[in-house]
């Protein structure tokens, strides 16, 4: 019995953190297409954009369509896990929002 609540516990677990995003992927992926452009509006301050007092983005969900937004507009063409991965990353470091399924 001990067996098998183990094994669910186990199988659970994976399957977690298989729906969870790639907040490190997130990460890497601001960094090489996002970064440099903010930085350069703010005095070379990478993070400012995000942190700002009047920052555009007030929600989670404000916060996906804003990087699909500035995405679409780089014709970078990712996929929806790469725009919840970097959504996951903002928001851990930046915003702290609830997310919203
Ligand atoms: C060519 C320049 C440029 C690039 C590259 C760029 N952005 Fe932006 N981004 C902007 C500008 C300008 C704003 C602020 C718009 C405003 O204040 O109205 C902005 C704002 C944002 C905000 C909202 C900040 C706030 O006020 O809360 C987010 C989130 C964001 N960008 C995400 C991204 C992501 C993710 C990428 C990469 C896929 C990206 N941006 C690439 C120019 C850029």
């Amino acid at each position: 019995m001990k067996i098998v609540t183990l094994m669910l516990a186990l199988l659970f677990g994976l399957l977690s953190q298989n729906s969870l995003a790639d907040v490190a992927r997130g990460a890497q992926l601001e960094k090489e297409n996002c970064s440099h452009c903010h930085a350069a509006r703010f005095n070379g301050d990478q993070t400012a954009i995000y942190l700002r007092n009047k920052r555009r983005v007030n929600s989670y969900k404000q916060l996906t369509s804003q990087v699909r937004f500035c995405e679409n507009n780089l014709e970078l063409t990712w996929f929806d896990n790469q725009i919840l991965d970097v959504s996951e990353h903002l928001n851990q470091r930046y915003y702290h929002f609830t997310p919203q399924k």
